[in-house]
C-alpha cells in the first residue's frame, strides 16, 4: 500500500509539471485528492490493515495529501497570475500613439446667413429680441388685427396647443410683445422658429424661420422702410441689387407691401433662380397698422413706424443657389460641408 501511495505522488508529480491551464489542473486535483480520487480511494481501503500498519500508511497518506495541496496551490497561483500578466501585455494601451482626430462640423447654413443678418442691422442700430414659439392666440393673431374669423387665419393654420395657446405662426407677435415693454423709439429685428401645418415640400416645412423687423418713432415713413431695406439687400445680395415694392395685403400693416430684389444671378435679364421673372420676392412688410399701435398704448397720432417680415431659408436658398429646403434640416454632412 505504501508503494501504490508514493506511486500516486509520483504519477501526480508528472502530471502537474505538464499542467498549463485552470480547467485541467482542476481535473487533477478531482482524480487525486477528490471523492473518488485515486488517494482517497486508498485511504478508504485502510480498514483493512493491521493496527501497526495502519498510523504509518496513514502518515504518508496525510503527507502526500499536503504535498499534492499544497503543490496544486501554488500551481494554481502561478498559473492565475500567468495568465494575468499575458492579459495585461495582450490589452497594453500604447499612450504615445496619435490620436484619432474628431472632425469638426461646420455652421450651419440657416446659422451663417442669420448672423450675416444680425450683422447688417445691428450696424443699422437695430438689437436683437426674442420671443416665445408657444405663443398666445392674442400676440400671434388678435393683436395683429388678425380675429378669430379672419380669413388669413386660412393660409396660417397651426397646432393649436389649448384654444388660447399655438405655436406661432410668425415672428410678428414679437413686434406686440416690443411695443408693450417699450417705449419708442423702438429698432429691433427679432429672429426666430415659428411653425404652419403645411406639408413638407421643397418649399415647405412646417417649420421654418423668421426674421421679424420693427421700428417705431416720430415720424418715421415709408422712405425710411425702403432706404433701411435697401441697405439690407445690397450688403446682403450686393450694391447693385435694386428693391421692388408691390401693394399688398397684411392685417397689421397699412400700406402693405411685398419686396422683391433685381435677381443677383441675372441682374434681371431672366434666369432659372429667377424663374425668367428678373425678380425674386425675399419680404413683406408695411407701415405698423395705427391699430396696433393703439392697443400697445402708443398713440399713431404721435409715433408711426414700420415693419418687415424676412424668411430665412428663402434667403438661404437664393444666396447658395439651393433648390430643396428639406436640405436644411436633414443635416446630411455631404450638404453642410459645401459651406
Ligand atoms: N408675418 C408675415 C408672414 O408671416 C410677414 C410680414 C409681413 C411681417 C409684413 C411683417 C410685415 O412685419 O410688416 O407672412
Amino acid at each position: 500500500m505504501k508503494e501504490q501511495i508514493s506511486n500516486i505522488r509520483t504519477a501526480a508529480e508528472a502530471e502537474l509539471a505538464q499542467v498549463s491551464a485552470p480547467d485541467a489542473l482542476e481535473a487533477l486535483r478531482v482524480k487525486y485528492l477528490g471523492k473518488k480520487g485515486e488517494l482517497t480511494a486508498v485511504l478508504k481501503g485502510m480498514g483493512g490493515l493491521s493496527a501497526e500498519e495502519r498510523p504509518v500508511v496513514g502518515a504518508l497518506a496525510n503527507e502526500v495529501r499536503e504535498f499534492l495541496e499544497e503543490h496544486i496551490e501554488t500551481r494554481r497561483s502561478a498559473l492565475e497570475s500567468e495568465i494575468l500578466t499575458a492579459k495585461i501585455a495582450n490589452e497594453k494601451i500604447d499612450v504615445t500613439m496619435p490620436g484619432k482626430r474628431g472632425s469638426l462640423g461646420r455652421i450651419h447654413p440657416l446659422n451663417a446667413v442669420l448672423a450675416q443678418l444680425e450683422d447688417i442691422f445691428i450696424g443699422m442700430g437695430f438689437s436683437i429680441s426674442e420671443g416665445p414659439e408657444v405663443e398666445f392666440d392674442y400676440y400671434n393673431f388678435e393683436a395683429l388685427n388678425i380675429p378669430k374669423d379672419h380669413p388669413a387665419r386660412d393660409t396660417q393654420d397651426t397646432f393649436y396647443v389649448s384654444d388660447n395657446i399655438v405655436l406661432r405662426t410668425q415672428t410678428s407677435p414679437v413686434q406686440i410683445r416690443v411695443m408693450e415693454q417699450e417705449a419708442p423709439p423702438i429698432r429691433i429685428i427679432a429672429p426666430g422658429r415659428v411653425y404652419r401645418s403645411d406639408a413638407v415640400d421643397a418649399t415647405h416645412s412646417p417649420v421654418f424661420h423668421q426674421i421679424e423687423g420693427l421700428v417705431i418713432d416720430k415720424g418715421v415713413t415709408m422712405a425710411d422702410l425702403k432706404g433701411t431695406l435697401e441697405i439690407f439687400v445690397r450688403e446682403l445680395y450686393g450694391e447693385k441689387t435694386k428693391l421692388r415694392f408691390r401693394p399688398h395685403h397684411f392685417p397689421f400693416t397699412e400700406p402693405s407691401a411685398e419686396v422683391d430684389i433685381s435677381c443677383f444671378s441675372c441682374g434681371g435679364s431672366g434666369c432659372r433662380i429667377c424663374k425668367n421673372e428678373g425678380w425674386i420676392e425675399i419680404l413683406g412688410a408695411g407701415m405698423v397698422h395705427p391699430e396696433v399701435l393703439r392697443r400697445c398704448n402708443i398713440d399713431p397720432e404721435v409715433y408711426s413706424g414700420f415693419a418687415f417680415g424676412i424668411g430665412l431659408e428663402r434667403v438661404a436658398m437664393f444666396k447658395y443657389d439651393i433648390d430643396d429646403m428639406r436640405l436644411f434640416y436633414e443635416n446630411d454632412v455631404r450638404f453642410l460641408m459645401q459651406f
